[in-house]
């Protein structure tokens, strides 16, 4: 399983479109495919942009130059649903020394002090009535990239996969893990 990219190839819409067409000539399981695949193409454009933070923290400084583990940061992407965003404090384990002359550092500083929690803006929000657990995924041996991209490369993330039910389906199908609608929905 190396990236959900290679099962579900990014066609533009109008790819998709013609392929649907092939889909209709070739019969009933072709209009199937079509129809599964004219309904991923039309969610694709609706990835949003990456949000602007209140302070510029950057992945691929951190985790890709510097190398600091993932889960030093997201404490809880092994043990429990949430992976967490981490707290000031984690920050601070190195900021109360390196890039002091930093503004953005300084910023950062001024919220420890002050007692102020830093209110980054959420990037992936699944609907409130699906239920994602990331622990499961995580055991089971899947990469943050099979869902997140190369967050190592990225100066600020952004969403790069779908995440919508056709997709979490068809790895679910793909794993045999489960397709029960409790399962996902709450
Ligand atoms: C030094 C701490 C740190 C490290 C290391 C780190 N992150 Fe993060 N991560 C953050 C912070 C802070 C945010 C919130 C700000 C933002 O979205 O950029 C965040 C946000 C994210 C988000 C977006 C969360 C959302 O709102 O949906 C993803 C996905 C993510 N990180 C994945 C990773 C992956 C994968 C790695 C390892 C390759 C990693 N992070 C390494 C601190 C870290
Ligand atoms: C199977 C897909 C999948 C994998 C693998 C995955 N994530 Fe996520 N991640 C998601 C989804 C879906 C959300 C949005 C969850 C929601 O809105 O409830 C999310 C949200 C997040 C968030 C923000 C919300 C939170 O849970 O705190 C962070 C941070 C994050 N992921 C980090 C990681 C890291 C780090 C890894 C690898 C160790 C990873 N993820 C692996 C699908 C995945
Ligand atoms: C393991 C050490 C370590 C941790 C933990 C860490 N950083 Fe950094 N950070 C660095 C280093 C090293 C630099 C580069 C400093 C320089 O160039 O002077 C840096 C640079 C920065 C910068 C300046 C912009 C840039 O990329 O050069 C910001 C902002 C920043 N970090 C924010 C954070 C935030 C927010 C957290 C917590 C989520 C965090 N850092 C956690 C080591 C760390
Ligand atoms: C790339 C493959 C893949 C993707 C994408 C994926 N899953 Fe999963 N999911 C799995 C695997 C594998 C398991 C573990 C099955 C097991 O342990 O038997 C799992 C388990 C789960 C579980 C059960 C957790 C538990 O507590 O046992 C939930 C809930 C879940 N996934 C929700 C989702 C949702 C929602 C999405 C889409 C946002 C999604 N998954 C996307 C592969 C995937
Ligand atoms: C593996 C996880 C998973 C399973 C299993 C699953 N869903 Fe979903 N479902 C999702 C996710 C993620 C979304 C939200 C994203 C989207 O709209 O595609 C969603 C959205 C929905 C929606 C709302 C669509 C919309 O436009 O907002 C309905 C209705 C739904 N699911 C019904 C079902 C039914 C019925 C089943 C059982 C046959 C089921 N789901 C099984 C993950 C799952």
């Amino acid at each position: 399983m190396e990236s959900i990219r290679a099962l579900l190839p990014r066609l533009t819409f109008r790819q998709l479109a013609v392929l649907g067409g092939i889909g209709v000539v070739l019969g009933a399981g072709g209009i199937a495919t079509a129809a599964v695949l004219i309904f991923l193409g039309a969610r694709g454009g609706t990835l949003r942009p990456a949000p602007e933070q209140p302070i510029a923290f950057d992945h691929a400084r951190h985790a890709g130059e510097l190398g600091i583990p993932c889960e030093f940061c997201h404490r809880g992407v092994e043990t429990q649903a949430a992976a967490t965003i981490p707290s000031l404090e984690q920050c601070m384990f190195c900021h109360a020394v390196v890039g002091k002359e930093n503004p953005e550092v300084q910023l950062l500083a001024a919220h420890w002090e002050e007692g102020r929690a830093v209110d980054w803006v959420r990037v992936h929000r699944l609907p409130d009535h699906v239920r994602f657990v990331h622990e499961a995924h995580i055991l089971a041996g899947l990469e943050c990239s099979t869902c997140h991209g190369e967050v190592p490369t990225m100066k600020v993330v952004k969403q790069v996969e779908n995440l919508n039910m056709g997709m979490c389906m068809a790895c679910h199908r793909e794993m045999s893990a489960s397709l029960d609608c409790a399962t996902c929905h709450k």
